[in-house]
């Protein structure tokens, strides 16, 4: 599929752009949306670029009563001499491929959709915001909208791309997050959704993180969904531990989502000579650790969250506190080293990043 199949219809009138510093996270939308329509017999087609605004679906359609929608996030960033610059698209596409496998949504050509997120940044380049830590959050996303109430795939989908500038996820910023590691909810098991971005995966959080913000904590740390034991992932990134020198992560096995960061970060530290291991972590082990004084860092990784240090957890009411509750040198290092790639302030080693022509 080319992208000269994309039309473009232009919004008449455009909004006001927003003051960088008073950004916040996915309050704001852009003047366009990209939509591409999916039906049997013509395959996924009539992509197009219209003004931004509400859908009408019937209220049949199978994704308001099964769930059956994937999504992605990914950020473009303005660099010091006005190039917008995507952070590992084809990446994002690949994974929303997989999401999209798990639930049975049709794939897309991950050229063609590369291709629409970059049409679609392109027109709307005015909107990435200038100023550290804040970019422009692109949410490609697949509903499924067949009216029919019948539990099985739908004939019909549209794959859309939304746009809102952002600043930081957290309202900590890029100071560390206090975590509660959560033991009565789970959120995935292996063999079910946990590794594909499915809107249900996030809906099963809500319970667990509204109890625990009302503690003053930013999120759960999940544990494994059979004994409880066995560190998962945060909900919007994964989570590494710095322990007696070796940095550590959860392996990827089924029910952990494969942020495209966390692979960021794996490569980065493997290229400093500091490899990852990635095995199970038991968050006994974590406890351990950081009682008998070995626990040095922990941090969040996430396109929203970028970078996150972790200054606190607390699990069955007990607290420990970790480098004083102060940012790490590791989350320090990786953080300021993936900005400047991001921002286009350092070469481009790893072949990350894609220009918005
Ligand atoms: C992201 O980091 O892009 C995510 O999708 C996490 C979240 C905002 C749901």
């Amino acid at each position: 599929m080319e992208t000269k199949n994309i039309r473009i219809e232009k919004a008449t009138t455009l909004k006001p752009k927003p003051d960088p510093s008073t950004l916040e996270f996915g309050t704001l939308f852009t003047d366009h949306m990209f939509i591409l329509d999916y039906s049997e017999e013509l395959g996924w087609h009539d992509g197009r670029i219209v003004p931004y605004g509400p859908l009408e679906l019937d209220p049949a359609a199978t994704s308001f009563h099964y769930g059956q929608t994937v999504f992605e996030g990914l950020k473009a960033y303005v660099t010091e001499n006005n190039e917008v610059l995507l952070f590992r698209p084809d990446q994002n596409v690949a994974r929303l491929n997989r999401s999209s496998e798990r639930i049975r949504i049709p794939k897309l050509d991950v050229d063609y959709a590369t291709q629409a997120i970059k049409e679609l940044v392109s027109l709307e380049r005015d909107w990435v915001p200038k100023g550290e830590g804040t970019s422009l959050y692109i949410r490609p996303f697949i509903i499924a909208t067949e009216a029919y109430l019948g539990v099985s795939p739908s004939k019909n989908y549209k794959f859309m791309i939304i746009l809102s500038p952002v600043g930081a996820y957290y309202k900590e910023g890029i100071n560390p997050v206090k975590i509660a590691v959560e033991d009565k909810y789970v959120r995935a098991v292996t063999g079910g959704t946990g590794e594909a971005k499915t809107g249900g995966n996030y809906a099963a959080s809500l319970a667990a993180s509204e109890i625990v913000s009302e503690r003053g904590f930013a999120q759960v740390l999940w544990l494994d969904g059979v004994e409880k034991k066995y560190i998962e992932e945060v909900g919007s990134m994964n989570i590494f531990f710095k322990i007696n020198g070796e940095i550590v992560t959860p392996n990827l096995h089924g029910s952990i989502l494969p942020g495209i960061t966390r692979d960021s970060v794996i490569q980065m530290l493997e290229h400093w000579g500091t490899p990852v291991t990635e095995r199970r972590i038991s968050i006994q082990e974590v406890y351990d650790a950081a009682k008998n004084g070995s626990l040095e860092e922990a941090f969040g990784t996430g396109t929203a969250a970028v970078i996150s240090p972790i200054g606190q957890l607390t699990w069955l009411d007990e607290d420990i506190i970790i480098n004083n509750g102060e940012t790490g040198p590791v989350a320090k290092k990786l953080y300021e080293s993936l900005s400047d790639i991001q921002y286009g302030r350092t070469d481009d080693t790893f072949d990350w990043t894609v220009k918005v022509d």
